[in-house]
């Protein structure tokens, strides 16, 4: 390869390293901004083993830099032969002792805090409901994510609310393959299983919630299919009271009442074709296996279309219209017919004011 191909290559990878070096940070996303007591203990873990691991650096390269100059062949002294420490028992018990200490140094606090975040009596406790425990069911599915309370009897979808400040625990469980459940900023990925219940606590603070514009996102962290990258969800943690509100609002929710004649015809037809998998109230009652595709009762409050579009008209017409092209192997594509533009309109309308807040 010459030489101009070359830098040219290195040039542009250190580019587009520093491009996409530059998404991360952001207090909505990153794990370097930690938001909360969970994201705060594994940072500091995180920089703790960075420190360690950049010291054994630093001293690597001075002792061997420093070798590398005191024992250079100088004229004159070519035959000249450095005194040789091979077999030293001194030297060999010194670079022994010193990765076992710092091993020590990092293995306490680590397991320490793996003890504290497996820490989940609380969710666990027969009166957890009359303390006021938060505890959530998080179901993963190809491509989305359904959020029951069960303390609450209510139901939702693609976006999680939470209480700040306080621990809210989670049961995390798959429907079909093995995906991972990840707030990036609060806390680390734990997986969602198909056949048995994983538990964690995280911990929404209040001050990095409003940093972060009072959204988190959310990721898959395993890959679970064509559209894994694109099974995003969002976090809306609320002042304590707020939450306690939001629940109200929705045990209370009934089934839209539609006025709107176009909405009125869209509703007709999500009544025929929809329905059976879509529910379009918190409390729908329906069990587990059938509840096939996420709720929709607030789903003109939602934060994105499909979990990663700007939630707009455009992009649910775009949706409705071809879903494969959005999400490529998403479990609607190909379960209703042939839609006309009319009744795209309707439904899209019906869809939208579906609100609950
Ligand atoms: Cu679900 Cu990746």
């Amino acid at each position: 390869m010459n030489k101009g191909l070359r830098n040219w290559r290195l040039f542009s990878l250190f580019g587009m390293m520093a491009l996409l070096l530059t998404g991360c940070g952001k207090p909505f996303l990153s794990t370097l901004q930690p938001a909360g007591e969970v994201a705060d203990m594994q940072y500091s873990l995180m920089l703790l083993s960075t420190s360690i691991m950049v010291l054994v650096i630093v001293v690597v390269a001075i002792i061997f830099v420093y070798v590398v100059i005191r024992f250079r062949r100088r004229k004159g002294e070519e035959n000249k032969i450095p005194k040789q420490v091979e077999g030293s028992h001194k030297l060999e018990i010194i670079w022994t002792v010193i990765p076992i200490i710092l091993l020590l140094i990092l293995a306490v606090p680590t397991v320490l805090t793996t003890f504290k975040l497996a820490d989940v009596k609380a969710m666990n406790d027969k009166d957890r409901d009359k303390k006021g425990t938060v505890v959530v069911n998080v179901r993963a599915n190809q491509y989305w994510w359904e959020f029951e309370y069960p303390d609450y009897g209510i139901i939702t979808s693609q976006d999680l609310v939470v209480p700040t400040n306080e621990k809210v625990y989670f049961n995390l469980i798959a429907s079909d393959v093995k995906h991972s459940f990840w707030i990036p900023a609060v806390g680390g990925k734990m997986d969602t299983n198909t056949d048995n219940k994983n538990q964690f606590w995280l911990v929404f603070d209040q001050k990095a919630t409003d940093k972060a514009g009072g959204v988190f996102y959310g990721k898959c962290a395993e890959l679970c299919g064509p559209s894994h990258a694109l099974m995003d969800f969002k976090v809306r943690p609320l002042p304590r009271d707020e939450f306690d509100a939001w629940v109200k609002k929705m045990q209370n929710a009934k089934k839209p009442v539609v006025t709107d004649p176009v909405a009125k015809e869209g509703e007709a037809i999500f009544n025929k074709s929809c329905i059976g998998c879509h529910a379009v109230t918190p409390v729908d009652k329906r069990p587990v296996q059938a509840r096939t595709a996420p709720n929709l009762a607030n789903f003109g409050d939602r934060e994105r279309i499909a979990g990663i579009l700007e939630h707009n008209e455009e992009n649910l017409k775009k949706w409705l219209r071809d879903p494969n092209s959005v999400k490529p192997g998403n479990k609607m594509a190909g379960t209703y017919g042939h839609l006309t533009e009319e009744q795209i309109d309707a439904l899209t309308k019906y869809l939208m004011s579906l609100k609950v807040e």
